[in-house]
């Protein structure tokens, strides 16, 4: 199966975990019928200093014309606020990529990783956010009224809304699970209550599926109060921006997370969470685990092989237990002389060599 990569390598860190990735899908060549194309489409803060666009038409197109995008991180200190954000959300719109899943788990062997106490995360943490990814506040519509006044309006379409509710719906109903949690604000916004009634309208499509319902900050609280009774999340743009954050701490380090910006019916975007990281760029510290995880989403996702996606998740859990990078290096890592404290490379090599010998199996 020949698959043709846009590699989105970006800013700050970008390059060097998608370097990791590269080598992650050569791998995969290598054991399976998976050949790869990649081409690299420039995107960010330093095309933006060299042309003056953040993003180029070219690598949009480069973009458009792929079966997926693998996608490292944007934005640098010294250039203006928004013009990376910019880029990154005319993509979302341009390729329609309206579902933002954002995973989120607790590796065992990274328990010790974990800022709750031991006894709340004993059943571990897996949770999957779907995060409408193209409509409210993010859909820019508003500005400067007078001197005084600035408005952002928050716009729900009957379209946008259902359309993410369903595929989560569809993803809790695929993956025999019991619950699907909404967070909204119904108890303030209109476009909340909006939201819910399309949220209960379709769920009687799934009679077996039991629809839970969450105002937005009581959720932030639960999710650090009961989080292994969490598993699968819907919800707005902004919402959902805000409790992927929070939920992304739980699991120890930014730079283990993952998200898929899904288009189901075209091309997607896989990128890790951690952003460009301006502090360690170019030391070759970066943890390459959420670009690697991000893979996994690529394969389920886009290439609908979960065969390949669960191997990947299980070479990272065995690298992890033998090598941290930095940001995952705790006291506990330390004082263990099993483990190993690894750069950007190494760790990338220790998945893959895991995963070498998962699929030669
Ligand atoms: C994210 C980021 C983006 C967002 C920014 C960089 C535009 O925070 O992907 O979560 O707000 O969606
Ligand atoms: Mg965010």
């Amino acid at each position: 199966m020949k698959k043709q990569i846009a590699l989105v390598k970006g800013d700050g860190i970008g390059p060097e975990v998608v370097n990791e990735g590269v080598n992650i899908l050569k791998t995969i060549a290598e054991y399976t019928d998976y050949e790869f194309d990649f081409t690299e489409a420039p995107m960010g803060g330093e095309i933006w200093k060299k042309c003056g666009e953040s993003l180029p038409q070219t690598s949009l197109e480069m973009m458009k014309q792929s079966d997926a995008i693998l996608f490292g991180a944007v934005g640098l200190p010294d250039i203006p606020q928004g013009v990376a954000e910019k880029a990154i959300l005319k993509v979302r719109q341009d390729l329609d990529l309206y579902v933002n899943l954002r995973p989120v788990k607790l590796y065992p062997s990274l328990h010790d990783m974990c800022p709750l106490k031991p006894e709340i995360v004993e059943d571990g943490i897996n949770i999957s956010i779907f995060r409408e990814n193209t409509e409210s506040v993010y859909a820019q519509i508003g500005g400067i009224v007078n001197q005084e006044t600035a408005v952002n309006s928050m716009v729900y379409t009957r379209k946008g809304v259902s359309r993410i509710i369903e595929y989560a719906y569809e993803f809790v109903s695929k993956n025999r699970l019991d619950e699907l949690i909404s967070v909204d604000k119904a108890n303030v916004l209109i476009v909340s209550q909006f939201w819910r009634q399309i949220f209960q309208s379709i769920g009687k499509n799934y009679p077996k599926i039991k629809q839970t319902n969450y105002y937005v900050d009581a959720f932030c609280q639960w999710l650090i109060r009961k989080p292994s009774s969490i598993h699968t999340v819907v919800t707005e743009n902004m919402f959902g921006d805000i409790v992927s954050d929070e939920a992304a701490y739980l699991v120890g380090s930014l730079g283990m997370g993952a998200s898929g910006n899904i288009n189901p019916t075209g091309v997607s975007m896989y990128e890790p969470i951690h952003g460009s990281a301006p502090d360690i760029t170019g030391q070759g510290i970066a943890n390459p685990i959420g670009t690697i995880l991000s893979l996994k989403l690529m394969f389920e996702e886009s290439f609908r092989d979960t065969h390949v996606g669960v191997a990947i998740d299980k070479a990272v859990e065995s690298a992890l237990e033998s090598m941290r990078t930095t940001d995952i290096y705790s006291k506990y890592a330390q004082n263990k002389v099993n483990i190993q404290r690894g750069n950007c490379r190494e760790m990338g090599s220790s998945v893959a060599e895991q995963l070498k010998s998962i699929l030669k199996n």
